[in-house]
């Protein structure tokens, strides 16, 4: 059988890797691995194949940043001819990036069929992007594969085919798991100076948040304050960074007392930095996954979440993006720190020999 396994951008490396290690221990599979080239810094990219021990991608379309639809459209073309010379038996995307729709659309239009890995979340929020993706991709795709019930949930609504949608549990945490003793080794820690629980993460890069003055403005007022009581680290996305310089905002930001702004981070030590802080403040769709299961606390600076289960069973938190709703909820979190107690249903490091395993039978 011939995979042509997807990935494109920061967050899908980490969903892909346990996936492509799965189908390497498939007798007579064949897996191509295409990296469209969504991001392309050192760190943003080249860093995490290394941390996951993935195989460098067959093929990197190169794609870069661009507006939506160039972006968009430019996956599109440039994958085209990939599939028309490798005519996979399933073409295998994930989770909700620009690239995930890009793929699918290009796989069903030429008759392949489609895997979509992260199905079934939905923000109802149609303003994000990533909210439109994962509308489309998933009306779209052959396999639906989901991580929580909320999902299997909300493709039934949406009038789903059972037979299409298998709750297989999340490929991000089988990265988590399987990672987590090497990135107790990172060294993290102590080439920033942090102390163990005594530190706030922070990672942001959503529109809402950094594309305009008034609300990235909002947070780093809350960021200030609670820099008064713990050093806050800061591994900021170029889009982010890019928006504090034409915003005049970068020198305030360097200058704030108890703020460290540093570049991104490779997966092993933003695990490590994770797993050690005493609360994560992230705007990220994974993050939100991830504290669920270190059992950190998380503030999530955005008014909705596709994935509810981190909050019935986590530690998430909604706090959206003004300094008093921020300021009130890290109060909170600080006197009464919320644990996860009950881990979210199949989030038990095999969610992707699950998915391997259903797509070869259904050859
Ligand atoms: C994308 C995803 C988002 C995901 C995020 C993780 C979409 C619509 N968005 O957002 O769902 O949570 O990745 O990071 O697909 N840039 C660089 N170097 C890079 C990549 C990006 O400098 O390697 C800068 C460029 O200025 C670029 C901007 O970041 O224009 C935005 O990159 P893009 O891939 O369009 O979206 P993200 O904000 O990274």
């Amino acid at each position: 059988m011939k995979f042509v396994c997807v990935c494109g951008a920061r967050p899908n490396f980490m969903k892909i890797a346990p996936i492509v290690d799965a189908l390497k221990r498939v007798n007579g599979a064949e897996t191509t691995l295409i990296h469209t080239g969504q991001h392309y810094d050192e760190r943003m990219s080249h860093l995490f194949f290394e941390d996951l021990g993935i195989p460098r991608p067959d093929l990197n379309l190169a794609v870069g940043s661009g507006s939506q639809a160039v972006q968009t459209a430019e996956t599109m073309k440039r994958f085209e001819p990939v599939c028309i010379e490798h005519q996979p038996d399933w073409i295998i995307v994930v989770g909700d990036v620009n690239s995930t729709l890009a793929c699918t659309l290009v796989g069903v239009k030429l008759g392949l069929r489609v895997a979509h890995v992260e199905a079934g979340l939905r923000s109802f929020d149609r303003s994000m992007p990533e909210e439109i993706n994962r509308l489309l991709t998933d009306a779209v795709s052959d396999m639906l594969f989901v991580t929580e019930r909320s999902g299997v949930e909300n493709l039934e609504k949406e009038g789903v085919a059972s037979s299409r949608v298998h709750f297989v549990g999340n490929v991000m945490i089988d990265t988590l798991l399987r990672s987590r003793e090497r990135a107790a080794k990172s060294q993290v820690l102590d080439q920033l100076g942090l102390r163990t629980k005594n530190y706030a993460v922070v990672t942001l890069h959503r529109p809402s948040n950094v594309d305009h003055h008034e609300s990235f403005c909002s947070i780093l007022d809350a960021l200030e304050q609670i820099a008064g009581d713990m050093p806050v680290v800061f591994p900021i996305h170029p889009r982010s960074r890019k928006n504090l310089e034409e915003m005049g905002l970068a020198d305030r930001v360097a200058k704030a007392p108890g703020i460290r702004l540093v570049e991104p981070l490779g997966y092993l030590d933003f695990l490590r930095l994770t797993a050690d802080a005493a609360l994560v403040l992230t705007d990220s769709g994974g993050i939100q996954e991830e504290t669920t299961i270190l059992s950190v606390p998380c503030l999530t600076l955005r008014d909705n979440t596709e994935r509810p289960v981190t909050i019935s069973h986590g530690t998430n938190r909604l706090t959206g993006n003004s300094t008093r709703r921020i300021m009130s909820a890290y109060r909170e979190v600080r006197a009464n720190p919320p644990v996860s107690d009950t881990m979210p249903e199949l989030w038990d490091g095999h969610a992707a020999e699950r998915i391997v395993g259903i797509l070869t039978g259904a050859a």
